[in-house]
């Protein structure tokens, strides 16, 4: 077991109607917010009304920022900003999924810096204030609404990166698993395979704990089990509040535990996927996942088999590598390039980038592997 370090100062708000606490929670920040949100999906299914009746009954003023995009770029980051900046916001509220939320954390260091948000992304400037961040969460699958990363890509650059800083935790996270209900069924999907993924990265990461295997493999069991009986019950409350558990749980720090760090190679990797094709993000690990086992099964065979044994009850790798690959079919997640229309020369951009950016894990080196990680998702 490695040293270890727990820090999670997110207040966690969860369950059915748990919206009416927002505009009190809110008052204890801030009293004008930047109120950020997606391209639409909120305002359809009413959850911004709610967020913004809340608001209003706490005498708050509100500033609005609309239209962040999947894989969110940099170009909304910086205006919404500017926007919060000139309107001297004191705190920012994000309502959608990981794009809105973890744009909201880059967005909540700007307003207060008055810097370019991509140097501190770049860790070329080191923050020491941000504003405080509430988030009502309407996807469950990346998180971020319990962590203190943020993920933004940047075209100009070439980059997709992750950011990682105690300053990003949000104050109050509100989980309302009715709010996910609308989440068409690839969305739910793609969700699910984001949330095994982060369990997977972690278990794969540098050290190990017994202990934080078994709650790696519960978690993994339990979207495992929940995920296509939502699948064909999409506006079940319960199973949908199952999920967002699931997705809270693998990556607000408890599979970290005794661990020095996760692995991340293979969200490196989907980065790059993202970022040229504008690949959903869980679609993107649910096909570089079995090519990086596959690579990896003569190097971390027993890890491999460890995680089959759990969540399959077999004993060797390729059985491992199929039973993931059955599950993420089963839900309807692609496993390969060619289900989402990316052939071999597009492929080959993503070799470039690979280069480029010197994609590779924390904890497994990867540059060794780039052809064969690209042949074997085709
Ligand atoms: O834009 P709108 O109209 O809101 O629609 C969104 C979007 O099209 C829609 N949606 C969200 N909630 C909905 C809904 N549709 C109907 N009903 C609802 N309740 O879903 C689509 C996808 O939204 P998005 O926020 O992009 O999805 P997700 O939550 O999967 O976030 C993905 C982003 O998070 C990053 C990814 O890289 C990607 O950029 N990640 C963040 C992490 C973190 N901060 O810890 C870790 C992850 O590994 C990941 O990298
Ligand atoms: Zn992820």
């Amino acid at each position: 077991m490695e040293n270890f370090t727990v820090y999670n100062p997110t207040k966690v708000l969860f369950g059915t109607g748990i919206i009416k606490s927002l505009g009190t929670e809110t008052k204890s920040y801030g009293s004008k917010a930047l109120l950020v949100y997606g391209k639409g999906s909120v305002k359809k299914y009413g959850y911004y009304d709610q967020v913004v009746d809340q608001l209003k009954q706490s005498g708050i003023e509100i500033v609005e920022y609309e239209g962040i995009k999947p894989n969110p770029i940099l170009e909304d980051v910086e205006a919404a900003s500017a926007l919060g900046r000139k309107e001297a916001v004191d705190v920012v509220v994000a309502v959608g999924g990981g794009s809105v939320i973890d744009s909201a954390k880059i967005i909540a260091l700007g307003i207060a810096n008055n810097e370019n948000t991509w140097d501190y992304m770049t860790q070329k400037k080191k923050p020491e204030i941000t504003l405080p961040l509430i988030a009502i969460l309407t996807l469950a699958a990346t998180g971020t609404e319990m962590n203190a990363a943020a993920v933004v890509q940047n075209h100009a650059t070439g980059e997709k990166i992750g950011y990682a800083h105690p300053l990003n935790f949000p104050k109050a996270s509100f989980l309302d698993p009715s709010f996910t209900i609308t989440v068409p069924a690839n969305y739910t999907a793609f969700g699910i395979v984001d949330l095994i993924a982060h369990a997977l990265e972690l278990y794969f990461g540098k050290g190990d704990a017994s202990l934080t295997d078994r709650i790696t493999f519960s978690i993994i069991q339990d979207a495992m089990d929940w995920g296509p009986k939502l699948l064909s019950d999409l506006s079940n409350v319960e199973m949908r509040a199952n999920i967002m558990l699931d997705a809270m749980a693998a990556l607000n720090g408890i599979t970290a535990y005794g661990k020095q760090s996760g692995d991340w190679g293979v969200h490196m990797l989907g980065h790059e996927m993202s970022l040229l094709f504008d690949t959903p993000h869980g679609a993107s690990l649910s096909i570089v996942y079995p090519a990086w086992l596959k690579v990896h099964k003569e190097i971390i065979p027993d890890r491999i088999i460890k995680l089959g044994t759990a969540l399959f009850g077999v004993d060797n790798v390729d059985a491992t590598i199929s039973g993931l690959e059955d599950f993420f079919k089963q839900i309807g997640s692609p496993i390969r390039l060619s289900e989402i229309n990316i052939d071999a020369t597009m492929a080959n951009d993503m070799l470039k980038q690979y280069k480029n950016n010197e994609i590779n894990g924390v904890n497994l080196p990867l540059a060794a592997h780039y052809q064969k990680l690209i042949e074997l998702m085709l």
